[in-house]
């Protein structure tokens, strides 16, 4: 049965994990963004994002805090309820925050409530090899599931610092090896931040499943960045690979379609922006 709703605009039907793999396919760029509420997430869609994340990011931007360890699943819910109200087109992920998915069962029963309660299609978590066995349960009970790699913001207070990763040889190989155990595992994508452009490249080229990625070099099948950083709102000093879309742009609208334009033609990121 097809509802109303789905037959809204059949001229920009909404994207799903078929859409992101044909991407990947036939080598279009995926332009994704971070959002937190409704309003910004209709100017996102309008703007032709193919992804949205409500990523615990949130703790950051939204909340004021230094990191994202203080985000809650119920912190999650809520935006991303916020969010799925504005969304027409883009495929909608949320982030799983920290110590949510610490078992089976847990993760299971928080996946749920993201896709229930908040309205996303996807949820995303991080790690490596150790939540392989996590993302097998979650994709046994058809919850897609995108796996973070590279730096792992819940875990800043273990690593010390939001810093590069896999910029030596044992640590580069052992990220190739997790993300492939990951989308063996059943991952649907994979999302790699703050990594050497060259290893962005590799582990693009050795996955079947998209690649999207956040200071991970031009060369995965696709780019997010933190909406407030596009648009210059964040404070401070930017990581390197955050372009300001404002620049050039009058209205937040104009610099999201500016975003997505210079993702779908491959001119951010640009060298400067790459490690
Ligand atoms: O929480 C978030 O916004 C993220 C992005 C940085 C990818 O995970």
């Amino acid at each position: 049965m097809y509802t109303q709703l789905q037959q809204r605009d059949s001229s920009r039907p909404p994207v799903t994990v078929a859409t992101l793999a044909r991407m990947k396919a036939e080598g279009e760029k995926i332009a994704s963004l971070t959002c937190y509420d409704a309003s910004y997430a209709v100017l996102v869609d309008e703007a032709g994002a193919d992804v949205v994340l409500v990523g615990d990011s949130l703790g950051m931007v939204i909340q004021g805090h230094d990191t994202t360890v203080p985000v809650t699943l119920d912190h999650v819910v809520y935006h991303c309820r916020a969010v799925a109200k504005g969304l027409y087109r883009p495929f909608l992920m949320a982030d799983m925050p920290f110590m949510t998915y610490t078992s089976r069962e847990t993760a299971l029963q928080n996946a749920v409530r993201l896709m229930q309660e908040g309205g996303a299609k996807m949820v995303k978590l991080e790690g490596g090899a150790g939540q392989v066995e996590i993302v097998e349960f979650l994709a046994s009970h058809d919850i897609p599931v995108c796996a973070h790699l590279g730096l792992k913001p819940q875990s800043v207070h273990k690593t010390g610092g939001f810093r590069v990763q896999g910029r030596e040889d044992a640590a580069a190989q052992r990220m190739k090896r997790d993300a492939k155990a990951l989308e063996e595992a059943g991952a649907d994508v994979i999302l790699l931040e703050c990594i050497p452009a060259a290893l962005g490249a590799e582990i693009t080229a050795e996955l079947h499943a998209p690649v999207i990625g956040i200071g991970a070099g031009p060369d995965t099948d696709g780019q997010i960045l933190v909406l407030y950083d596009v648009l210059d709102i964040t404070p401070g000093r930017k990581p390197r690979f955050v372009q300001n879309f404002m620049k050039g742009h009058d209205s937040h609208s104009a610099a999201l379609h500016a975003f997505v334009e210079a993702v779908k033609q491959r001119s951010y990121p640009a060298p400067e922006h790459c490690f």
